[in-house]
């Protein structure tokens, strides 16, 4: 297999590590350990943790998405013609990247500006109201995304 197929198969895993765990770890163990702080810097806390870690997603997304359309073209003869577990490999990484889009230009964006004026309340609904819901929906997408990955292939 030419070095580039190679490279493409590589960073794709890589990077579904990356943002997949990335989503597990805050969402299963900061979270929790993070409601021994009072409101106001438990939240302040989140804002910081997510500002770093969005701009990183951004960057998965388009290393998933290109990397993910070469190895199909290289693979498995593009879009014509293609297995269904890669067909839904590329449905559900789209209705991710949407729900993440959403995620960082609707409550996020809301989130950090009632953090800044120091609305905690406020920015605790919209934090348990509208961000953790897209979080475990995206958490639980993107293992299923790693399944039909790993195991499409044998599916049949
Ligand atoms: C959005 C467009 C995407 C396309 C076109 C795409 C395409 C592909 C293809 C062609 C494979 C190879 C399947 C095989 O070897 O049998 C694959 C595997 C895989 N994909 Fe995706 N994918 C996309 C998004 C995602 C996303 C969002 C995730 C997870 C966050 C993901 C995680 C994986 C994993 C873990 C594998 C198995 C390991 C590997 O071959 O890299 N993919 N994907």
């Amino acid at each position: 297999m030419p070095i580039l197929d190679q490279l493409a198969i590589a960073l794709h895993t890589v990077t579904a590590i990356l943002w997949v765990g990335g989503i597990f770890l805050v969402f299963r163990v900061l979270r929790p350990a993070a409601l021994m702080l009072e409101p106001p810097l438990r939240l302040t806390l989140f804002k910081e943790v997510f500002s770093r870690f969005f701009p990183w997603v951004w960057l998965f997304i388009v290393v998933l998405v290109v990397t993910g359309y070469w190895d199909w073209s290289a693979r498995f003869g593009g879009l014509e013609a293609t297995p269904n577990y890669i067909q839904a490999m590329h449905l559900i990484g789209w209705l991710m990247i949407a729900l993440f889009a959403w995620l960082y230009f609707v409550p996020f964006a809301q989130f950090k500006r009632y953090i800044e004026e120091k609305k905690f309340p406020e920015a605790a609904v919209i934090m348990n109201n509208k961000m953790r819901p897209i979080i475990a929906i995206n958490l639980f997408l993107g293992v299923l995304e790693a399944v039909i990955g790993t195991t499409g292939l044998y599916w049949l």
